[in-house]
């Protein structure tokens, strides 16, 4: 983290030019988690820069799994189904993804660990991977309110059919990799599609897996093989380009390397209908994930409605949608967001207290936010609530407010993209 996390961001007259993304923070876990198991060495090259997926790898080194890593490119030798009992606790740091992804994992291997987390983590439910986990027979118990630390003793799991109540694609995922070590077919039903990055994974290191509608299963017993891979750039780190463009009539950028899975791509149409003028060129899929470059020219906005199934396929992509609302011309309303107020922070509350503090109206409600169009943002200081998306989410929005806009704890970014203020700066004219 840099010595100085306040950052000041003063307005701009446009952005140009072409950036390419750093490896997408979902596929980055998942692809570590099951190179750990798999057997051979996975090569992955384009490896998220963040925090975040770092906090995995720690987390696999502290369970016996040997990788080295150069730069962004990441190589791990697979010990196969069976990892090693942690002489110390698994720190996950600030990743929800890491201490619920792996718990599946963990659930399956015959030794007991624990999980940890810093505070905001040690915030965040976990009765959601809990309790099905238990169902699958292993023994887990957490802090009150079901928060981290979570102590997993894991091993003779059996498979279950589970209906999810909570949309939740990090659960799902650790339910697909707990499966691999049960007894029988395990099935995973959602109310609501989420991502589907752990059903490709599990694909591509060779497992089988069978989707049908919004429901995955997978059979118990499936070895894994290593494989060698280029992580598709992350659309959830592009959006924050993408609306900072969108912002400045005339602007032009290139995003290239962006992984276009359409379970995480609606940010484009929505865009798109939103008047910002978009085209992709050069689709290719790789290990089962679509990848290509996107062109965003900026244009007036209008304004939209965000509500279920879109929320669920936007839930990261809404703080920046919700920052940038008020220049809008019919403004944003969010609804079926109730996700958001437990994520890295209460992303609602912080999104709704920045934009009050920068001058505009906003309406909350327990479960969205309502922004209305045609509003001027002042510059002023604000807070990340220590969240890397409102951070970025509010660099983006203040590059059209009136005067400087300082941002405490914009640090923050370094959790899921910390070459961010740089890169938006290489875009940014003044
Ligand atoms: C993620 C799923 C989402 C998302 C998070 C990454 C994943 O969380 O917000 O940033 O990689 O599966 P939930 O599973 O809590 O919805």
């Amino acid at each position: 983290m840099s010595d100085d996390p306040t950052i000041l961001t003063r307005p701009a007259r446009g952005l140009s030019g072409s950036v390419r993304l750093p490896g997408d923070k979902s596929i980055s876990h998942r692809y570590a988690m099951l190179a750990s198991i798999a057997e051979g060495t996975t090569r992955l090259e384009n490896y998220s820069t963040g925090a975040d997926c770092a906090s995995t790898l720690h987390c696999l080194r502290t369970l016996g799994v040997e990788w080295q890593r150069e730069q962004n490119t990441v190589v791990i030798q697979g010990l196969g189904p069976k990892l090693k009992a942690p002489a110390t606790a698994l720190d996950c740091g600030n990743s929800g993804s890491t201490i619920r992804m792996l718990s599946g994992i963990l659930a399956g291997q015959e030794f007991t660990s624990e999980l940890i987390g810093d505070a905001s983590l040690s915030k965040r439910p976990m009765a959601r991977v809990m309790t099905p986990l238990q169902q699958m027979g292993a023994r887990i118990s957490a802090s009150e309110g079901n928060q981290p630390p979570l102590r997993i003793t894991g091993g003779n799991l059996k498979a279950i059919d589970y209906k999810m109540p909570v949309a939740s694609a990090q659960v799902k995922t650790a339910l697909l990799f707990a499966g691999l070590f049960a007894k029988g077919r395990t099935c995973v039903t959602e109310a609501v599609r989420t991502r589907d990055h752990g059903e490709l994974a599990l694909r591509a290191f060779g497992a089988q897996v069978e989707v049908d509608g919004r429901g995955a299963c997978i059979s118990g017993g499936q070895k894994l093989r290593a494989i060698e891979a280029t992580i598709p750039g992350d659309i959830s780190s592009a959006a924050f380009f993408m609306c900072a463009a969108a912002l400045f009539p005339g602007s032009e950028i290139t995003l290239t390397n962006v992984g276009l899975n359409p379970t995480r791509s609606y940010l484009l149409d929505l865009l798109i209908a939103m008047g910002v003028h978009i085209s992709v060129m050069q689709l290719e899929e790789k290990h089962g994930e679509l990848v290509g470059t996107v062109k965003v020219e900026g244009s007036e906005l209008r304004g939209g409605r965000i509500v279920s199934p879109r929320t669920e396929m936007l839930i990261d992509e809404i703080p920046v949608l919700a920052a940038i609302a008020p220049y809008s011309t019919e403004g944003i309303e969010i609804r079926d967001a109730r996700e958001l107020r437990v994520k890295e922070s209460d992303r609602l509350a912080a999104i709704a207290t920045n934009l009050r503090r920068m001058g505009v109206k906003v309406e909350e409600y327990d479960d969205g936010l309502r922004i209305p169009g045609g509003q001027q943002l002042q510059g002023v200081e604000i807070d990340s609530f220590g969240d890397h998306r409102i951070a970025m989410a509010f660099a983006v929005a203040a590059l059209r407010a009136r005067g400087e806009t300082t941002i405490r704890n914009a640090n923050a970014a370094v959790i899921s993209y910390p070459e961010f203020y740089t890169t938006l700066e290489s875009l940014v004219h003044r």
